[in-house]
């Protein structure tokens, strides 16, 4: 089992550069922050880091908007700071994954410039021209899709904002530019790339219409209003039917092979994981992604043994089907785009409770796991409660469209807009209790206000000290994870029952056998593993539990307590 790569035992950490660590004092994070934090991050156990975008951008999109491929935003340093980082990283174990966009760029991104400055320049076919909209297209962002540049008299696509014209990966010359930069920093050592929405890469050629009566801000509202289950499956069909055509398109395969042959030449298994939840993009299961996010998994009101026992067996039954290799899995519920798990998934009674059972299952289900920055100590969506500090456009663009096209009051419209742009969960880290939560020098404007909870212990100075805080728990079961073969990888083996309150499984190793139970309810549960062909006449060793008990070998009949999380080992005889 040795022969498993990094990647696929590891645990990734998304670090969200503009909020994880400030190291110069300015309210904006930073690579010399974030170097100074590699301890931490050694510390907490996680075996390779994930960084949203780090290059330059005029951040209409908090740097998803790129304006240059190979250098590294000023407010983030240097190329020599960022080498620096990785050096560090590489010197603990760490390894270290960048954020590669490939449908669109920003529109100050020299590509762009020239593109936009006549029909007849070098570049003039690098994006997606038409002389007149031929459709009623939407970005997903911010209105129409089609934006007019009067230097060419024409419009150009864009699926996000306006700002993010869509490249036309028809173009050869396109594609070269693109992988000349996944090759600077693959030359400089980077161990792979996120692929950012790889699938708005290439459009319906027909440019189809979409039909649904309405247009974004309309559908938005829309859905906002939605109450009756009838209202929300329309909803979600008009989501569906307005996107359909700008989506999930013929084309992208080939490119994903031409970026994995790349990879492939170069030594240390470099990685690719892309930002969708279609499996096919991991091709025969060796020549496209080596990973795919199990987006499904987060996507749902609540998380409960029904919806995970759904999820993994149809996941896991999908990647064992991938014709010439079976697919890993890679499983996660959090990320820069979501509300956080603490608060997403919380009943706002056993929030905490709830947090630490998603951790667990995040890091003991089967598969690669990935934890957004914050998490571990349980931060929590902070809702901004004033226009002038979105920094997420989307959200500014929804306010002002709402307040001025819809009437919409702007105490109302400043609710929802808080409620869905994604700077509640972009918050500043919480480092400590001191002023700014120790991201910044107290006095220093931080770059999104620093959500006041840090005060009331959800910070990691004060979780350092706790043995009992969600940090600990989160380095305790990082330590256990990394200690278990079957845990790391393997096999997932469903314990069959139809409980809502409970999920259990197996993960079975050829020399460990592992249980795991997840309550999910606040009833103390009397289980019985008995005849489980697995665990009949073993005992069982605890390995990790979120509850008090004593250590030692159990029957395997025993009381789960409410919400607890019980990992015990299946003890040979
Ligand atoms: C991805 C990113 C998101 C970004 C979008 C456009 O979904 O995760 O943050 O806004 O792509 O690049």
């Amino acid at each position: 089992m040795s022969a498993l790569k990094w990647w696929q035992t590891a645990v990734f950490y998304q670090i969200y550069p503009r909020s994880f660590a400030d190291g110069n004092g300015d309210g904006i994070g930073d690579f010399k922050g974030a170097t100074e934090k590699l301890d931490y991050l050694a510390s907490l156990g996680v075996d390779a880091v994930w960084l949203s975008p780090h290059f330059p951008s005029p951040n209409w999109d908090c740097g998803y908007d790129i304006s240059d491929y190979c250098d590294v935003a000023p407010e983030y340093g240097t190329l020599d700071d960022f080498k620096t980082f990785l050096n560090e990283a590489h010197k603990r174990y760490i390894r270290v994954v960048l954020d590669l966009v490939l449908n669109h760029t920003s529109d100050e991104h020299a590509w762009f410039i020239e593109s936009k400055s006549s029909r007849d320049n070098p570049k003039a076919d690098w994006y997606v021209w038409v002389d007149t909209p031929p459709n009623n297209w939407q970005s997903c962002f911010d209105g129409e899709a089609w934006t007019y540049a009067p230097e060419r008299n024409q419009y150009y696509y864009h699926y996000f904002m306006k700002q993010q014209p869509d490249l036309n990966w028809h173009n050869p010359e396109v594609k070269k530019a693109m992988w000349d930069a996944a090759r600077f920093w693959l030359d400089m050592g980077v161990d792979g790339f996120r692929l950012d929405a790889i699938g708005t890469i290439f459009e319906d050629p027909q440019l189809t219409p979409h039909t649904v009566p309405m247009n974004l801000a309309e559908l938005r509202r829309f859905s906002e209003l939605a109450k009756t289950p009838k209202e929300i499956k329309l909803k979600d069909k008009y989501w569906f039917e307005m996107f359909k055509h700008q989506y999930g398109k013929p084309g992208v395969h080939d490119l994903m092979k031409e970026l994995r042959a790349i990879l492939d030449e170069y030594e240390g298994d470099r990685m690719l994981v892309g930002e969708d939840d279609d499996i096919a993009y991991m091709g025969n299961g060796k020549d496209e992604l080596h990973l795919i996010f199990n987006f499904p998994l987060m996507r749902t009101e609540r998380i409960t043994p029904a919806h995970i026992r759904k999820n993994q067996k149809e996941r896991l039954g999908a990647l064992e089907n991938l014709p010439a290799e079976k697919g890993w899995p890679c499983n996660t519920l959090g990320n820069h785009d979501c509300s956080r798990i603490h608060t997403r998934y919380g009943d706002k009674i056993h929030d905490a409770e709830l947090a630490r059972l998603n951790a667990a299952l995040v890091l003991t289900l089967k598969g690669t796991a990935f934890l957004y920055n914050g998490e571990e100590i349980g931060m929590t969506d902070h809702m901004l409660s004033d226009i002038s500090h979105v920094k997420d456009t989307m959200g500014s663009w929804y306010y002002h469209t709402i307040v001025t096209e819809m009437g919409v009051h702007p105490e109302e419209a400043m609710l929802r807009t808080a409620e869905m742009t994604r700077d509640k969960n972009r918050t500043p880290m919480q480092w400590s209790n001191n002023p700014n939560a120790g991201f910044s020098p107290s006095g220093v404007n931080t770059w999104l206000p620093v959500n006041p909870n840090y005060k009331d212990g959800i910070n990691v100075h004060d979780q350092e000290k706790n043995p009992s805080s969600l940090l600990q728990y989160y380095k305790h079961l990082l330590r256990v994870r990394k200690n278990s073969s079957a845990l790391k990888y393997g096999e997932y083996l469903p314990l069959l029952n139809t409980s809502k309150e409970y999920f259990s499984f197996l993960r079975q190793s050829d020399n460990q056998t592992i249980l795991v139970v997840l309550n999910y309810s606040e009833k103390v549960l009397e289980l019985d593993f008995s005849r489980t062909k697995e665990i009949k006449d073993s005992k069982l060793r605890i390995l990790f539990t979120s509850a008090e008990r004593r250590g030692g070998s159990f029957a395997p009949n025993f009381k789960v307590g409410a919400f607890e999380v019980f990992i015990a080992e299946v003890e040979r005889e």
